[in-house]
């Protein structure tokens, strides 16, 4: 799966764009400001149909346009296809080779990218949100019909919000058993994912660390002390109900559902010690590289070959030790890449022999004298 053409028009500060990618890297220079992250959430965008950086969709529209587009031809098993996604009032909309997509699920066929930005980096001393969201979006990229099953877990939890807030038991009731449903599917992909993971975890820190460093673990927190080891579908959603049963009355005097997938936790740790708290800043960054790392080991493995991969000003925010280790296991991988940076110097040792460099200035790309 390559992006063999990209075409953008009215998305963020780009007001018109066409850019041949290479097959291995792409190289974005730039500085502050330009719209390098833009073309990044660009690609991550048509890759996915989730806009990289949290906010609603009509932020990606440029200033005073009335919509977003962004094409670009994949060569997929069967041959060359057009992708595109379109962003207006009215919402998102997908196409492949110029028919409409309401079902997703052709149109990720093959897909899968995942961005690493300077923001991941505090992934392990942020809020759980953070590490919830690179749960989902790992387990999208992994089983594509995530997607679905995600929204429709947010569905039924908007439901039982609203119903919660009738203050009525009754009403309450019957908005609990699809959330039940929805959520246990949730869980399950989110424990197989982990399972996945975690020997990957453990090696690539390793390996970034080097010897004497301590081991680290991930595992999951369920709110409400739900217990996600064991147990198949009827079982997880018997426990997630009891939950809910026991949470009743407070749920109903706040209005809104206290536990589910959408109040978990991705516990991370070094040695049994909770990262959060004990690992130093540089190990906290180790242990974020390793999880992307093993992130992208994993679709690798599953898919037969790496996701799309985006690197956002990664370089400059690493020590040059995990930097070089990044950029060589990059070197090693038959991948194409999107990789920013406001200094070409720093990206060098990922540029190879087919590397494409642009530069980025005001939501222009050109070429980029050496
Ligand atoms: N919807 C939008 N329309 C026009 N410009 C936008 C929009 N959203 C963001 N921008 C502009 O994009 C620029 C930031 O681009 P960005 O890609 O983040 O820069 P960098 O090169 O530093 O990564 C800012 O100047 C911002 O004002
Ligand atoms: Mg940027």
């Amino acid at each position: 799966m390559k992006l063999l053409s990209l075409a953008i028009q009215d998305f963020r500060n780009i007001g018109a764009a066409a850019l041949a990618p290479s097959p291995r890297a792409t190289i974005l220079v730039g500085e502050n400001g330009q719209g390098k992250t833009n073309l990044l959430e660009a690609v991550y965008f048509l890759a996915t149909l989730k806009p990289l950086r949290a906010g609603r969709l009509a932020e990606l529209v440029r200033f005073g346009t009335p919509r977003a587009v962004v094409a670009g031809d994949f060569e997929a098993a069967g041959g060359p296809r057009r992708i595109a996604v379109e962003v207006d009032a009215g919402g998102r909309r997908a196409s492949v080779d110029g028919k409409p997509q309401d079902r997703l699920d052709g149109y990720f066929e093959g897909l899968a990218a995942v961005c690493f930005s300077p923001d991941d980096l505090s992934l392990v001393k942020q809020g759980p949100e953070g590490r919830r969201r690179f749960l989902d979006r790992a387990a999208f990229n992994r089983w594509p019909a995530v997607l679905a099953e995600a929204r429709e877990y947010l569905r039924a939890l908007r439901a039982r919000n609203a119903a919660l807030r009738t203050a009525s038991p009754e009403v309450e009731a019957s908005f609990r058993a699809p959330l039940v449903r929805a959520g246990a599917r949730l869980l399950l992909r989110r424990r197989e994912l982990l399972r996945e993971l975690a020997p990957r975890v453990a090696a690539a820190f390793a390996e970034i660390s080097g010897p004497g460093a301590p081991a680290v673990g991930i595992s999951y927190r369920g709110a409400g002390g739900l217990d996600l080891e064991e147990g198949g579908e009827a079982e997880l959603e018997a426990r997630l109900g009891e939950i809910l049963d026991r949470r009743l009355a407070r749920d109903l005097e706040r209005g809104y559902t206290s536990a589910g997938p959408h109040m978990d936790d991705l516990v991370l740790g070094l040695d049994e010690r909770g990262a959060r708290l004990y690992a130093s800043q540089g190990q906290q960054r180790a242990v974020v590289l390793a999880l992307k790392v093993a992130e992208i080991e994993n679709l690798r493995h599953a898919l037969g070959r790496p996701p799309l991969l985006l690197l956002d000003d990664v370089s400059s925010e690493l020590d040059p030790q995990k930097n070089r280790y990044l950029l060589e296991y990059l070197a090693t991988l038959p991948a194409q890449a999107f990789l920013t940076a406001t200094d070409r110097r720093l990206l060098e040792p990922a540029a190879g022999p087919e590397a494409t460099f642009y530069k980025v200035e005001g939501g222009r790309f050109g070429p980029l004298d050496s």
